[in-house]
């Protein structure tokens, strides 16, 4: 099983290039269902999930095209099968958003449930609540949801919690609903801008994409479209928190700084200083990182996916911080691999306290999920001696060869094969 061994204490110089976002690119490839016509998608990341996906298309039917640079044709001319199967979906819970298109388009799905995962329970009550009030009739039988409907209708759907692949179901299922369907308490993150933008390109009829209402009027039948996905503001903000706790002074191309303004406010109050340009930033590191408390929440706020490679941060910075976590129940796995490494650190409920700076020292660290084992990699840039990472596959289904990429930037990093 690959490991990556880092040894740490170098400053981060140079270059580095963002991938398109592994959480855009997961809804649009999905989007592809909703029609027969060719769907072209580029600025795809090439990490392990969008290659999981493509497979479970492939299974109903769809042509996948692979294309160098991260370019995949997908065209859903018929589909022939409706069933996702468990292999599939408990290795990537993000199936999930085959569903809508799955019961918008056919009529019928059957998807496996994804179950929980290393960060919480993740149910998706609020997807199937939102798809029966628009006229699915649903079971939940042998571990698998069965949806169907000779064709959904217009709602209004209020979302009781934000959820982001929730307010994605439902608005790609809207879009070839019979009359409006109204999404209230929408998630507004930037990959759902994104879709709806690419929707729209493909004649879906939707206003409000980016705030929490979505109005969307269901069309006969949805084109063809040619869409470049957003660049990753998780990867981008893991590169910024890679030079804050490494040191250095990089620039990191291909990125949508406005994307990540609560992440670059929060960044610029620990001493990093970071000049914007509009695709491009330059981060450079803190002389003395400075403590500072953060509370996820649902966009524009200060996002799940960078609470942990934050927390990697404060173990460095001087004075006390609390890091809350608002989104998911569980998601401080790495709170616990930080403390072997040295730091001062502990969870209390759904804060982490973090009193620092607590000198890192390098160990033999496991991965439990994917931003988690980001977090690790950035400590490991930070501490003394050699860490080793174990169970990298978690970093590989969302960072594109993120060992190559701070390899570029001159860490000392290798994947041990
Ligand atoms: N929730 C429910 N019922 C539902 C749906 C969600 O109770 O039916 C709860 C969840 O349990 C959670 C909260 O609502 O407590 C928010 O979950 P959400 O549905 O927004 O999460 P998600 O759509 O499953 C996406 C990302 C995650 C990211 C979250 C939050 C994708 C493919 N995944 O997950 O990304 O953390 O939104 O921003 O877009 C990652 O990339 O590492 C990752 C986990």
């Amino acid at each position: 099983m690959d490991k990556i061994r880092i040894v740490g204490g170098r400053p981060l110089e140079g270059t580095v290039r963002v991938s398109g976002a592994k959480n855009a690119s997961l809804p649009e490839m999905c989007a592809a269902l909703l029609t027969e016509k060719p769907v072209v998608l580029r600025n795809l990341p090439e990490v392990r999930d969008i290659q999981t996906l493509g497979r479970l298309l492939e299974g109903f039917g769809a042509e996948v095209e692979c294309r160098v640079g991260g370019i995949q044709e997908i065209r859903a001319r018929d589909v022939t099968s409706v069933e996702a199967p468990y292999e599939l979906v408990k290795t990537m819970r993000a199936s999930v958003l085959v569903l809508g298109p799955l019961v918008a388009r056919a009529g019928r799905a059957r998807v496996s449930l994804p179950g929980g995962c290393a960060i919480g329970a993740r149910p998706i009550n609020l997807h199937l609540l939102a798809l029966e009030k628009m006229g699915a009739l649903i079971s939940v039988e042998h571990g698998y949801v069965e949806a169907s409907a000779e064709r959904l209708r217009g709602a209004e759907i209020h979302f009781e919690t934000v959820t982001v692949t929730g307010t994605e179901n439902v608005l790609m299922a809207a879009t070839l609903a019979d009359g409006e369907t109204v999404i209230s308490n929408a998630a507004c993150e930037p990959e759902i801008e994104d879709l709806a933008l690419m929707l729209t390109a493909m004649g879906a009829r939707i206003e409000g994409a980016g705030t929490s209402t979505l109005r969307i009027e269901g069309v006969g039948s949805l084109n063809g479209t040619d869409h470049a996905v957003i660049p990753d503001r998780i990867e981008t903000g893991t590169f910024i928190a890679a030079c804050a706790i490494a040191g250095g002074d990089i620039e990191i191309l291909a990125c949508n700084p406005a994307h990540l303004r609560a992440v670059l406010d929060k960044f610029r109050e620990t001493g990093t200083r970071i000049e914007e340009g509009p695709s491009n930033l330059r981060v450079r590191a803190p002389r003395q990182i400075r403590a500072s408390s953060i509370t996820t929440l649902p966009h524009p706020g200060f996002p799940t996916d960078m609470q942990a490679q934050y927390t990697a941060l404060m173990t460095q910075a001087s004075g006390a911080c609390t890091v809350t976590e608002n989104i998911f129940e569980n998601r401080f796995m790495h709170v616990a691999e930080l403390q072997r490494m040295g730091a001062n650190n502990r969870v209390d409920g759904r804060t982490a306290l973090i009193s620092g700076p607590a000198p890192l020292s390098g160990a033999q660290v496991m991965a439990t999920d994917l931003r988690a084992s980001a977090s690790l990699v950035l400590a490991g840039l930070g501490a003394s001696g050699e860490t080793v990472i174990d169970r990298v596959y978690h970093l590989d289904r969302g960072y594109y060869r993120i060992d190559e990429k701070l390899r570029g930037l001159g860490a000392d990093i290798e994947r041990l094969i």
